[in-house]
C-alpha cells in the first residue's frame, strides 16, 4: 500500500506535499516522511505514526527550510520491516545523495541486497525499498544520468512498485516509475506532480496522465516526459479529471464512519437516480455494454472481490441467480488468481471494489481479460485503474469514503447488484412484471426506512454498551443475510478488534456450538416471512440452552422475542430479499458504538489501510 507524492513547482513545496499526503492517508498511516530539495541540499524528515506527527515535526523545523523547490513524500503501510522511523520512507543510498519513496513490494530484494552489500552499500533499514535507493545510486555512479539510472534499475526489480527518486546532483528532477502499483502525473503550469492517486493533486490541477506498467516519468516544474523502460518516448493522453475537489469534513459527526453510515439513504437515492426512474419501465444501466452477442453466449457469471466488497458479491450472487437463473460463482480475488479458473469468452466477470485499486482484484481482472471474458466493474472510483480495465462499468457514486471500514460503499454495491439482477431478469424475461415492479417499489422505499433506523439509535447504543466488554461474538443468519452476518462480524473485528465470526445458522450445530457459553454472545439476523425465519429462531433457542447471550436483528414486531433475546434490534418491515440493504445498517452502528465505547481509533484502525494495493 502506501501513498506517494512528488512535486516540483512554485508553490510552498512542504504544504503541497503534506496536503497531498493528507489526501493519501487512506493508503496507510504507520509512519510518514518527506525529502525536500532546499538550497541545493536534500533535507529529510520522518516520523512514526499518523501524519499529524510529520506535520508537527515540519512545523517545528520550518525555520530550517529556506527555499524549497521540489520534494517527495510518503505515507507508509508497513510490509517489510516494522513501522519505525528507520523503516519510514524516504530511503537513501549510502552517501545520502539519492532519495527514494516506494509503494509496492520488491520480491527479489534479498538477492539484490546481497549483491549491493558486496559492492559496499551500507543498509540502514529492514525494508525492501532501500535496495532501490542503493541500486539506482549504483547505476547513477556509472551513468551520471538519473533517468537512465532508474530505467536500468527497474529492469532488475521483481514485484510491484511505484517509485519516485530524486538525486542531489539532478536539481528539481523527479523520476517516477511504476509496475503493478498506481501512479499518475498531475500536469500544471510551471509545476508538475506525481502521485499515487488523484485526490492528492485535484486541488491544483485536473490534467492527469496515467502511467502504465513499465513506464518511466521524468518530471520537473516545466517538463513531463514519459518513456518506456528502454527510453523510447511514449505519447500519452492528458485526461481531465471529471470531478471537483471535495472538502473532507466530518460535518459535525465524531467520526467519518458515523457520517458515512448516516449518508446511506442519500447514497441509495444517488445509485437509483437515472437507473430506476419509473417502476413500470426497465432498469437503465448506461455504461453496461452487454450487447446481444455477449448475452447470447453468456452461460456463467463470476464475481471477484475482497473484504466487504466480497460480501456484497455474495448478495449479488443470491440476487442474480434468484432473479435471472444465471449461475454465479463468487470468489475472493486472491484465490481466483492462483488457480485454474473456468473463465472464458462466454463468462461475464464482475469485479467489485470500492477503491478500484485493490491489487488482488486488479490482477484477477487482468487474468479474466486475458481469457476474453466481458469484464464489468462495480466501483466507487470510475477514475481508478480497475475502472480503466472495464468493458462495462457501474459507478457507485457514493462520494469519497474516508473511514477505512467500508459502510456506504457496501450499501451502494448492494443496490447496484439489485439493479443489475433486475436488469438481467428483464433482458431474460425470467420474472413476472408484477414481482419486479414490487421489488423496484421497495427499493425506492429503502432510503426512508434506513432514515428511520438512523433517527433513533438508542437501542443500538445501549446494546453496544452492554456488550462492549465481550471478547468474542458469533453472528448467524441464513440465505441472503448470511452475507450480512459475515459483513457485520467483519465490521466489528476491524474497528473494535473483538473476535467476531459469521456463520450460516444451520452450521452452528456442526461445530461452532461447542464454543457457546455465557461469554459468547450470538447475534442472529431473522426476517419474518423469510423461508428460514423459524429455523434461525430454533438455532437461537439452541444457543440459549447453552447459556449464550442472544441479540436479534429483526423486522418482527412479535413481543415474544423480547423474552427469548437479551436485546432485540428492530428495523422496519422489508421483504427478506431486500433486507440486506437495511440489516447492514444496525450492524455497522453496533460495531461503531462498541469501538467508540472502547476508545478505538474508529476511522483508522490499526494495521489496516483503505486501499490494499499490494497482493
Ligand atoms: O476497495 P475494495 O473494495 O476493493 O477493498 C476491499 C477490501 O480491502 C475492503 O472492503 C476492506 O475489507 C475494508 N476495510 C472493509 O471495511
Amino acid at each position: 500500500m502506501c501513498g506517494i507524492i512528488g512535486y516540483a513547482g512554485y508553490r510552498d513545496v512542504v504544504s503541497v506535499i503534506l496536503n497531498g499526503l493528507t489526501k493519501l492517508e487512506y493508503r496507510g498511516y504507520d509512519s510518514a516522511g518527506i525529502a525536500i530539495r532546499d538550497d541545493n541540499q536534500i533535507k529529510i524528515y520522518k516520523t512514526l505514526g499518523k501524519l499529524i506527527n510529520l506535520k508537527n515535526e515540519l512545523e517545528a523545523n520550518r525555520a530550517d527550510i529556506k527555499n524549497p523547490t521540489s520534494g517527495i513524500g510518503h505515507i507508509r503501510w508497513a510490509t517489510h520491516g516494522s513501522p519505525s522511523i528507520v523503516n519510514a520512507h524516504p530511503h537513501t543510498c549510502t552517501c545520502g545523495s539519492l532519495v527514494v519513496v516506494h509503494n509496492g513490494i520488491i520480491e527479489n530484494y534479498k538477492q539484490l541486497r546481497e549483491v549491493l552489500i558486496n559492492k559496499g552499500c551500507k543498509f540502514k533499514s529492514q525494508t525492501d525499498t532501500e535496495v532501490i535507493a542503493h541500486l539506482v545510486a549504483d547505476e547513477y555512479g556509472q551513468t551520471k544520468d538519473l533517468e537512465k539510472a532508474v530505467r536500468n534499475s527497474v529492469k532488475k526489480l521483481q514485484g510491484a512498485y511505484a517509485v519516485c527518486v530524486m538525486h542531489k546532483k539532478a536539481p528539481d528532477l523527479i523520476v517516477g516509475a511504476r509496475k503493478h502499483a498506481p501512479m499518475l502525473i498531475g500536469v500544471g503550469d510551471g509545476e508538475n506532480f506525481i502521485a499515487s492517486d488523484t485526490p492528492a493533486i485535484i486541488e491544483y490541477t485536473k490534467k492527469t496522465i496515467y502511467l502504465e506498467d513499465n513506464e518511466i516519468a521524468v518530471v520537473t516544474k516545466d517538463k513531463v516526459k514519459i518513456t518506456d523502460v528502454d527510453g523510447n518516448e511514449v505519447n500519452k493522453k492528458v485526461e481531465i479529471l471529471p470531478w471537483e475537489p471535495v472538502a473532507l469534513s466530518k460535518l459535525g459527526y465524531k467520526h467519518f464512519m458515523l457520517k458515512e453510515i448516516h449518508e446511506q439513504p442519500d447514497v441509495i437515492r444517488n445509485v437509483l437516480n437515472g437507473k430506476l426512474y419509473d417502476i413500470e419501465q426497465p432498469i437503465i444501466l448506461g455504461e453496461v455494454k452487454l450487447n446481444n452477442d455477449i448475452l447470447k453466449k453468456l452461460n456463467k457469471i463470476q464475481i471477484i472481490a475482497c473484504g466487504t466488497s466480497l460480501h456484497a458479491a455474495l448478495v449479488g450472487k443470491y440476487l442474480i441467480e434468484d432473479f435471472s437463473g444465471i449461475s454465479v460463482e463468487v470468489e475472493a480475488s486472491s484465490e481466483y488468481i492462483y488457480r485454474k479458473s473456468t473463465t472464458d469468452s462466454s463468462t461475464l466477470v464482475i469485479g467489485v471494489s470500492q477503491s478500484g485499486e485493490t491489487a488482488d482484484t486488479i490482477t484477477a481482472i487482468k487474468q479474466a481479460k486475458e481469457k476474453n471474458a466481458h469484464v464489468l466493474i462495480i466501483t466507487n472510483r470510475p477514475d481508478s485503474n480497475m475502472a480503466r480495465l472495464a468493458d462495462s462499468l457501474i459507478p457507485l457514486n457514493a462520494g469519497i469514503e474516508v473511514s477505512v471500514a467500508a459502510t456506504k460503499s457496501y450499501t451502494a454495491q448492494l443496490i447496484s447488484f439489485y439493479l443489475l439482477a433486475i436488469y438481467l431478469a428483464e433482458i431474460k424475461n425470467s420474472l413476472e412484471q408484477s414481482y419486479l415492479q414490487n421489488i423496484k417499489h421497495e427499493l425506492v422505499q429503502l432510503p426512508a426506512k434506513i432514515e428511520s433506523v438512523l433517527a433513533d439509535t438508542s437501542v443500538i447504543q445501549a446494546c453496544a454498551r452492554k456488550f462492549s466488554s465481550f471478547k468474542n461474538f458469533i453472528y448467524i443468519a441464513r440465505g441472503i443475510n448470511l452475507a450480512t452476518a459475515l459483513e457485520g462480524a467483519l465490521k466489528l473485528k476491524e474497528i473494535s478488534y473483538i473476535n467476531a465470526t459469521g456463520y450460516a445458522a444451520g452450521e452452528l450445530k456442526h461445530g461452532p456450538i461447542a464454543m457457546l457459553d455465557e461469554t459468547m454472545p450470538v447475534l442472529s439476523i431473522m426476517i419474518p416471512g423469510g423461508i428460514t425465519y423459524e429455523k434461525v429462531l430454533s438455532n437461537c433457542e439452541e444457543a440459549k440452552a447453552r447459556n449464550a447471550k442472544l441479540i436479534a436483528l429483526t423486522s418482527s414486531t412479535d413481543e415474544k422475542l423480547d423474552n427469548i433475546f437479551d436485546v432485540v434490534l428492530r428495523i422496519p418491515h422489508v421483504p427478506e430479499i431486500l433486507s440486506p440493504a437495511i440489516t447492514c445498517v444496525p450492524l455497522q452502528l453496533l460495531a461503531y458504538y462498541i469501538a467508540e465505547f472502547l476508545g478505538k481509533d474508529v476511522d483508522q484502525p490499526r494495521n489496516l489501510a483503505k486501499s490494499v494495493t499490494v497482493e
